[in-house]
């Protein structure tokens, strides 16, 4: 296995560095390279001639997406570009069922929905935001690599991912992180948009389900079945550090703090995923309650990492994003 990773701010080597020491030039191999180096990505498919490529990165902050698209351009659109021509160069006498490019993205490609519904594979694109356009843009070309080229690809649609090691600028963590420190809890708006949420592990058993069971050249949404307002999930982490710490829950509550919403703040996603069940038996193992306990868990247990994730860059990007909010 080779992890091809750029290591910008949310990266963080410490993250994979027990697989380094115990997987490390024997099967597994990190390269440092950007996606948009097409020189490096074609020198890493040299060195390694993967029969898989799993394309994981991205940027994927809708908060930094509209204070500054750039890197999403580049980095979604250009990046899922070098790779895939890469893998169409590498893989150009390879019989289609023995490769397989497959593109991890998000349900926020589909836009926003009302009170009722849910998005289906069918469901045509409608991004909002510079990242879900940026994300929106990259699915096309990876689709229209297998219908032009006959690159075997497969697509995955994803709802909001949780637990272990996720950067503190996402919804749950930079809770958890604010209610241990006393911190104001940013809630956007009126705090009644919607998220759909997976627990990391399913969504890694979702992508492997359907790498090794799905059909070249379709799309699966993955999701959790487990919709929350934001405000109800926020209360809901605040029980569980009050059980987990002994600090007391009202105290928490009164960090609460209303800011100034999101521009074009999408209001619901929902995620149809009877494709993924009935065709490929996919199902997800960790309930909403085990999994936050869990990760609020993770985060009191790891004050070390949440230490050194929290550098500059980040606290740079708090006064930028929460400073005149
Ligand atoms: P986020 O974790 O950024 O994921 P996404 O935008 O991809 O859904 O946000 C989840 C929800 O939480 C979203 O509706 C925005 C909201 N939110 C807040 O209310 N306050 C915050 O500080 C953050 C980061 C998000």
């Amino acid at each position: 296995m080779v992890n091809l990773d750029a290591l910008t701010y949310a990266g963080n080597a410490e993250n994979l560095a027990d697989v380094d020491a115990d997987l490390g030039g024997k099967s597994y191999f990190f390269e440092r390279a950007d996606i948009r180096d097409r020189e490096a990505v074609a020198a890493v498919f040299a060195r390694h001639s993967p029969d898989a490529v799993v394309n994981f990165a991205a940027e994927s902050h809708v908060d930094r997406s509209i204070l500054g698209p750039a890197d999403f351009v580049t980095t979604n659109v250009m990046g899922t570009f070098s790779l895939l021509e890469a893998a169409r160069e590498a893989w150009k006498d390879r019989p289609s069922g023995e490769v397989l490019f497959h593109q991890v993205s998000t349900d926020e490609v589909y836009g926003s929905l009302g009170e009722t519904g849910s998005f289906t594979e069918e469901t045509a694109y409608d991004p909002r935001s510079p990242y879900s356009a940026s994300k929106a843009g990259s699915d096309h070309l990876v689709m229209a690599y297998h219908h032009s080229y006959g690159l075997p690809v497969t697509l995955s649609n994803c709802s909001n991912n949780y637990g272990p090691w996720q950067f503190p600028e996402k919804l749950i963590p930079l809770m958890i992180l604010n209610m241990l420190e006393g911190k104001a809890l940013p809630v956007y708006g009126d705090g009644k948009n919607i998220r759909d949420w997976l627990h990391v592990e399913d969504h890694c058993s979702a992508i492997w389900t359907i790498m090794s069971q799905g059909e070249a050249g379709r799309r699966y949404n993955i999701g959790g079945d487990r919709e929350m307002e934001n405000i109800g999930l926020i209360s809901s982490l605040i029980e569980i550090v009050a059980e987990e710490t002994g600090r007391d829950a009202g105290a928490m509550r009164a960090l609460i703090t209303y800011v100034r919403d999101r521009p074009g703040h999408d209001r619901r996603y929902a995620m149809d995923c009877s494709r993924l069940k009935t065709e490929l038996g996919w199902r997800r193992e960790h309930s909403l309650d085990e999994g936050l306990r869990a990760t609020v868990r993770w985060y009191l247990a790891n004050a070390d990492w949440c230490e050194h994730v929290r550098s500059g860059e980040y606290r740079h990007w708090l006064e930028k994003n929460y400073g005149r909010r």
